[in-house]
């Protein structure tokens, strides 16, 4: 009998139990099922994943766990009924928190509606900045997620009949916004024709926000209701896009929000939201994989391909780590400590000593 590909064994990087060490182990190639295609990853990026680390969230029930939500790559083996691929294709997806289907290996199947092939003007390094970030951008923005009865999702999105510039006249403020998700919101923002996106962020990301659409660049550090009031011709907001997550940070947005106005908290809301019972906020996990959001994935990896090719979505900034999944370690300690800035941690498996 000829040895096939799931024969062999390959590399993954698991945490190994609540709160535990993110550990290198073997593991089985899996196959892909009818509808779905493996594919070997050429390259992957490091999410806020310490955070998984550190707080041990309850929706992980079984360890070791596999975490990685980028999948840039070439398509290995497609699964019974999968037309549109074929071997050797390069394709980007979101990976999903699972054996099958996490990042942080070296071979993953997905879904083939939720795949996309890669242009060539994009490489597979500058490809795994988007999947998690543009799935979080995409879902917070318009998916039915985890919104208050009648806080409505943006529709349609920017890349579907109707979409585009659907919101022109509108402001929204972006916190956070040269993190790898603000990097997407504010892009989506402007296709969906935001006229007024203000950010906040360091100084020196203000080329590489207002490239990506944003109007106004707010410094982090400054006193932020007085710097937006004085954007805002005396109204407040009906929209904020928080990526920061820090009760500071919110206490004072939520200052700037109009009653009936919808805060999205893409990091989580960290201030008591019962005490602002006129203002929606909506949190959500950005996951295609989910039956909610799975046909919105669809129609993004529909079309993704033509989005990348014409330079509409623009990949992060990256940095490419050495020693593959080994790299993500410490990778991972450079978020926790802040001192990634408007760019994207990127490894490649394959090289995984
Ligand atoms: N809900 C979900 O399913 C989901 C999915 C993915 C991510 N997330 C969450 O979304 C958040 C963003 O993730 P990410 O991967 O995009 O983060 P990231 O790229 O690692 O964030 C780094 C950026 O955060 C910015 N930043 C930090 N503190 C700031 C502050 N006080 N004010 C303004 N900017 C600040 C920095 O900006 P400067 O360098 O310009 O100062 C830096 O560029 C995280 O909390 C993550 O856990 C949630």
């Amino acid at each position: 009998m000829t040895s096939t590909i799931f024969d062999q064994l390959q590399k993954a990087l698991y945490i190994d139990s609540p709160g535990g060490d993110f550990v290198l182990k073997s593991k089985d190639i899996p196959k892909p099922c009818p509808g779905e295609i493996l594919v070997q990853i050429r390259a992957t990026a490091l999410n806020q994943d310490w955070k998984v680390k550190k707080y041990k969230p309850a929706f992980i029930t079984h360890y070791p766990f596999l975490l990685g939500g980028d999948v840039a790559g070439v398509v290995e083996e497609v699964g019974e009924g999968v037309t549109e691929f074929k071997k050797g294709d390069r394709v980007i997806h979101e990976g999903s928190w699972s054996d099958r289907h996490a990042s942080y290996q070296q071979y993953a199947v997905a879904a083939a509606e939720h795949v996309a092939k890669l242009p060539e003007n994009v490489s597979f390094e500058e490809a795994a900045s988007i999947p998690l970030a543009l799935a979080t951008a995409v879902i917070s923005l318009y998916s039915d997620c985890d919104r208050p009865e009648g806080v409505k999702k943006l529709q349609p999105p920017p890349w579907e009949a109707g979409g585009g510039g659907a919101y022109k006249g509108e402001t929204i403020l972006v916190l956070g916004g040269s993190s790898s998700v603000g990097q997407f919101a504010i892009q989506m923002l402007k296709l969906s024709g935001f006229s007024k996106i203000i950010a906040t962020a360091s100084l020196h990301n203000t080329d590489l926000l207002k490239s990506l659409g944003a109007t106004h660049i707010i410094d982090r550090n400054a006193d932020l209701v007085s710097e937006v009031r004085k954007l805002l011709d005396g109204k407040n907001l009906n929209l904020i896009y928080d990526t920061v997550g820090t009760p500071e940070i919110q206490t004072q947005a939520v200052e700037l929000l109009a009653p009936g106005g919808q805060f999205i908290a893409a990091a989580l809301v960290s201030i008591d939201a019962a005490k602002f019972p006129d203002k929606h906020f909506v949190t959500l996990y950005a996951d295609f994989r989910l039956p909610q959001h799975w046909a919105l994935g669809k129609s993004l990896a529909g079309s993704l391909h033509d989005l990348l090719a014409s330079g509409t979505i623009k990949p992060n900034p990256i940095e490419v780590l050495p020693n593959g999944l080994a790299g993500v370690v410490g990778g991972l300690q450079r978020l926790e400590r802040g001192e990634v800035s408007g760019k994207k941690l990127i490894v490649r498996p394959q090289e995984t000593p």
